[in-house]
């Protein structure tokens, strides 16, 4: 399967045509062969009715095989190697200073230059340890975005957690290239408010998710970390999607073209006292997570937590395999062919879409395209989910599943509603080809058709936290 129109040429100039890029350009193809497959089911439009009624309208309470496309999360969601499966073969299940904890700790230490490689079973676990130490009543964490987990974390333990986007962020049709970058100033202005006691870190969110998988500058990152050092502050990256972002820093900064995405990564994590990492996201695995941390003292009471409620240090929650699997993704997602392929088929999803029409936060994010679902419903206000209806929409016409990143999920009891009403279309690694993806863009010209009968929605039915996964709807 080829992916058609996605030139190298595209892939540094995103909305250039090809006929500019000359006839050696050569279409961009998914750097490997397909050797397992996973049959997918279509349902009718009437069966699929009843399934949105059933599961209240919330598409997390709609069961995975009543779903064509899923592109709900790229977390979790990737199709392993052959050479990551042989590592499950291959691991070593000892409980404490097994082989596989080796080969895990050697490949995170020499991507990111950190010694101490904790595991944990994914992200939120990370960050759960990390804010039980550091978060607490009365502290103020900032970051560009936080993601809703990191939020949630940062807020059970009693601390407030702090967005600062630069202001291009929130304007969808804003092509800067770094629209992940933390605003500078607002931090700046933020420590004088507050005071940088209160403040136990910054975060930056690499690639921001929450804002439209947008990447941050090696600038900005260098930028934040002369504030962090001012103060005395520590800096932690929400290092989910480094090497997307790395390849983003390559593509577009000034003086980083010809460096290897590794060389940015590690210099990207030498400028961090920390990082919570989802391996879910560029560990290309089905589960796993890292917390790395500088701070001998922290490192050692992180450890104390980990032990208490994921597992020893030496697996974390994880069985030995799960470190293979990890070991190897980690190596696997700096192959500049499989990035190149990665960026480009996101963009190439993401310029068809605005070809059609279709408003989305451009330029095109890393892992995921996000719909501007204000633009496509004007006629539905925020309050009653814009977002919520395009993804039933979505889910109606095309059997897809989409995930609504706006008022559902960050419009909670105490919070003000957020600048977007986005819908994501996040893309697994390595589980799509151009055709499952052109088809995505056919139905969604049908939802732009039908865009002015979509309507609004009503929760009858929310938990206290995180709602979007378990909340229930009602149409008005
Ligand atoms: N940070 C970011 C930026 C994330 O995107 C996620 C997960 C996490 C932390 C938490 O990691 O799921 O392994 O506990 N994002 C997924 C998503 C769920 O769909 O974007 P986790």
């Amino acid at each position: 399967m080829t992916i058609a129109g996605r030139t190298s040429a595209e892939s540094r100039q995103p909305r250039r045509p090809a006929a500019i890029a000359g006839s050696s350009m050569k279409t961009i193809i998914e750097p490997f062969r397909i050797k397992t497959v996973e049959p997918i089911r279509m349902t009718t439009r009437e069966q699929r009715e009843t399934i949105l009624q059933h599961a209240g309208f919330n598409l997390f309470l709609v069961q995975a095989e009543d779903v064509l496309i899923d592109l709900l999360t790229d977390s979790g969601t990737g199709a392993m190697s052959a050479e990551q499966w042989a590592g499950v073969m291959r691991a070593d299940e000892s409980y404490a200073g097994a082989k596989s904890f080796t080969r895990f700790e050697e490949r995170l230490r020499s991507i990111t230059g950190f010694d101490h490689i904790l595991p944990t079973h994914q992200g939120r676990a990370s960050e759960r340890i990390l804010f039980a130490l550091l978060g607490g009543k009365g502290r103020v964490v900032p970051n560009n975005a936080h993601f809703d987990t990191t939020q949630a974390n940062i807020e059970h333990s009693g601390a407030q957690a702090i967005n600062l986007p630069i202001p291009e962020a929130s304007d969808p049709t804003n092509r800067h290239p770094f629209k992940g970058n933390v605003n500078v100033e607002a931090l700046e202005a933020l420590i004088a408010d507050v005071g940088a006691d209160r403040i136990p870190c910054i975060m930056i969110t690499v690639t921001n998710n929450s804002g439209g998988g947008q990447p941050v500058s090696l600038q900005n990152i260098k930028d934040v970390r002369r504030v962090c050092d001012q103060h005395g502050l520590p800096l932690i990256l929400d290092a989910c999607r480094f090497a997307e972002n790395a390849y983003f820093i390559k593509l577009r900064e000034e003086g980083q073209q010809d460096r290897p995405v590794a060389d940015i990564v590690r210099e990207m994590f030498d400028l961090a006292d920390g990082a919570t990492i989802s391996a879910k996201k560029d560990g290309i695995v089905n589960i796993g997570g890292v917390l790395l941390l500088r701070n001998a003292d922290l490192l050692r009471r992180a450890s104390e937590l980990l032990i208490l409620t994921e597992g020893y240090t030496t697996y974390g929650g994880l069985a030995g395999r799960d470190l293979e699997a990890m070991a190897q993704g980690f190596e696997e997602v700096l192959h500049e062919d499989y990035l190149q392929y990665r960026i480009r088929s996101t963009g190439y999803l993401g310029d068809k879409l605005l070809e059609a029409g279709i408003q989305i936060v451009e330029p095109p994010g890393g892992h995921a395209i996000y719909v501007d679902a204000k633009h496509l419903c004007p006629h539905i206000p925020q309050a009653q989910f814009p977002g919520q209806a395009v993804v039933c929409a979505l889910y109606r016409l095309g059997g897809i599943r989409a995930c609504e990143i706006g008022s559902v999920m960050f419009g909670g009891k105490g919070h003000a509603p957020p600048a977007m009403e986005l819908v994501r279309l996040a893309i697994p690694r390595r589980v799509y080809t151009q055709s499952h993806i052109d088809y995505v863009i056919e139905v969604f010209r049908d939802v732009k058709q039908m865009a002015p009968e979509l309507r609004p929605l009503r929760i009858i039915e929310q938990p206290p936290a995180l709602r979007h996964f378990t909340a229930r709807f009602e149409e008005l």
